[in-house]
């Protein structure tokens, strides 16, 4: 093309690149081209920005915008056809990655009583947050951990899984949370269906959280030296009760009010490698103050009602909804209730900035630590 641009990223100041298309330079980068090089100041400015800029736009998904669009899918598709019968989150800004926000995807999955996914594995790390209906189940290598609304459960990089719904169970929804796009960008997803299609439960049922689950105790048989968590299902009453618990004695963070990091038992680190995940509480009234950090985040709103400023935009949530704060988003909640508190489920990608060194967090100074709302 002869009207090719390749000074679209200068910058005047001092130190950044700053070079004024010329036809001698224009013939000269398009030599380079023909060569499948390029030069670095027609892009520095470019691929190394000043701060993160994410392409991840701030999105709320309201769940009774969503729930009737992902029961339909029972009578469009069936699980053999499909695989799995999930909607999934599609961030306008991430559509080419399939992603909720940054390297993050996320659906909603939707089983019938009675009904079972086939097993399978990959290199993607899960998890699956239920909201609502019984029966739900997921079989990890064998262990078998039956789910309940707000129970949390991994599915780790390579374990054999699989999920269903008992015969004396009601339609379940669940969230699925994935590092899919991270690992795609990484170029390492495998996929793996079970040779058998089912796998055989081999353990007693809710063995896991019988034998990893106890609050500050160890098992002592318990040598585990996988790089996630042993414990794979975390169940929703102890960890509200932690979090009330937590709240009667503590304001919490200025940022987060009461927030809880799920955690490997073994290491008191994140869940998996990729993906770490929380519950925080926000007491009646509370409104958090601004701040902004790398990494994305996905919420789902596990009890109440309140709102999000994300990047200056005001986003009113309620039970079950899920929004996505952006890498680098100015965020702040508030919970909207006089009397009820209101409790965040999230998941994000923390861990991978912290074991990349990549973490950096910025609370807001100006207007009493609170963004405008545009
Ligand atoms: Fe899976
Ligand atoms: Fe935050």
């Amino acid at each position: 093309m002869s009207n090719t641009s390749y000074d679209t990223y200068r910058e005047n100041v001092a130190g950044r690149a700053d070079v004024e298309d010329t036809p001698e330079l224009v013939a000269y980068y398009k030599e380079l081209d023909a060569l499948k090089t390029g030069a670095l100041w027609t892009v520095a400015n470019k691929i190394e920005p000043w701060q993160p800029k994410s392409e991840s736009v701030p999105v709320l998904w309201r769940y009774r915008d969503l729930r009737d669009h992902v029961l339909r899918s029972v009578d469009l598709v069936t699980p053999e056809k499909a695989g799995r019968r999930v909607i999934y989150l599609n961030n306008p800004g991430r559509q080419d990655v399939s992603a909720a926000v940054g390297w993050l995807y996320s659906g909603l999955q939707v089983m019938h009583p009675g009904e079972a996914a086939s097993a399978h594995a990959h290199s993607s790390s899960a998890l699956r947050f239920i909201m609502e209906g019984s029966g739900a189940y997921t079989i990890v290598d064998g262990h078998k951990m039956t789910l309940n609304a707000n129970d949390f459960v991994l599915t780790p990089n390579g374990t054999w899984h699989e999920h269903g719904v008992a015969a004396e169970g009601t339609t379940c929804i669940w969230q699925d949370g994935l590092d899919i796009p991270l690992v795609n960008a990484m170029e390492a997803g495998f996929y793996a269906v079970h040779p058998d299609l089912q796998q055989a439960v081999t353990h007693p049922i809710d063995d896991i959280p019988a034998i990893w689950g106890g609050k500050g105790l160890r098992p002592q048989e318990g040598n585990w030296t996988k790089p996630y968590s042993p414990l794979y299902k975390y169940e929703w009453a102890p960890t509200y009760e932690a979090l009330v618990r937590h709240s009667k004695v503590t304001d919490g963070s200025p940022f987060d009010g009461v927030l809880m990091h799920y955690v490997n038992p073994v290491t008191g680190g994140p869940v998996m490698p990729t993906i770490g995940a929380s519950m925080q509480l926000l007491r009646p009234g509370e409104a958090t103050q601004a701040h902004r950090h790398t990494g994305s985040f996905i919420y789902q709103v596990a009890k109440g009602s309140g709102y999000s400023v994300i990047n200056g935009q005001r986003f009113d949530w309620t039970e079950r909804d899920i929004f996505c704060v952006p890498s680098w988003a100015f965020h702040e909640h508030a919970n909207a209730s006089a009397s009820d508190d209101a409790v965040l489920f999230c998941f994000n990608d923390l861990p991978v900035m912290h074991s990349l060194g990549l973490y950096r967090e910025q609370s807001l100074a100006e207007n009493g630590g609170h963004q405008v709302v545009r």
